[in-house]
């Protein structure tokens, strides 16, 4: 799966947003060790903190369906720049893929591309804990 096809697939899954407070459309895939691609859209609600991302919604979806590792994650924004996911993202995604591939898609041919440690510098994940 190339970047440029998992980007597709996030930027058809924010088709799927629901965001009517923000009006920022959000989508995000998720392939996974075993080749499988999973996505995901953000979920607004009228109790604003309440939100998810697309990024979450995606990892969800995937734990959902089976407990996988996460290879690499798409996110497509809406906007002229690309944009890198949100902290409480990039630690949801480091539970199951801290070495994944970050690439961040949006309107025009600007793009993102580092590996989640780089974005998550001493993260703390399943083995830190007692
Ligand atoms: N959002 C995402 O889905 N992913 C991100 O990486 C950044 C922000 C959503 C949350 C909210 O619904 C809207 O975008 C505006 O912040």
């Amino acid at each position: 799966m190339t970047p440029t096809k998992l980007l597709l697939l996030a930027k058809r899954a924010s088709r799927y947003s629901y965001s009517p407070y923000s009006k920022f459309r959000v989508g995000a895939a998720i392939l996974t060790e075993s080749d499988k691609v999973y996505t995901g859209c953000n979920v607004e609600n009228a109790s604003y903190g309440l939100t998810i991302c697309a990024e979450r919604n995606a990892v969800f979806q995937m734990v959902a369906k089976a407990k996988e590792r996460i290879v690499a994650v798409a996110i497509y924004t809406p906007t002229d720049a690309a944009t890198a996911p949100c902290g409480a993202c990039r630690q949801v995604i480091n539970e199951f893929g801290p070495a994944a591939r970050i690439i961040s898609g949006c309107e025009s041919n600007h793009r993102l591309d580092s590996p989640l440690d780089e974005l998550l510098p001493h993260a703390f994940g399943p083995g830190n804990l007692l």
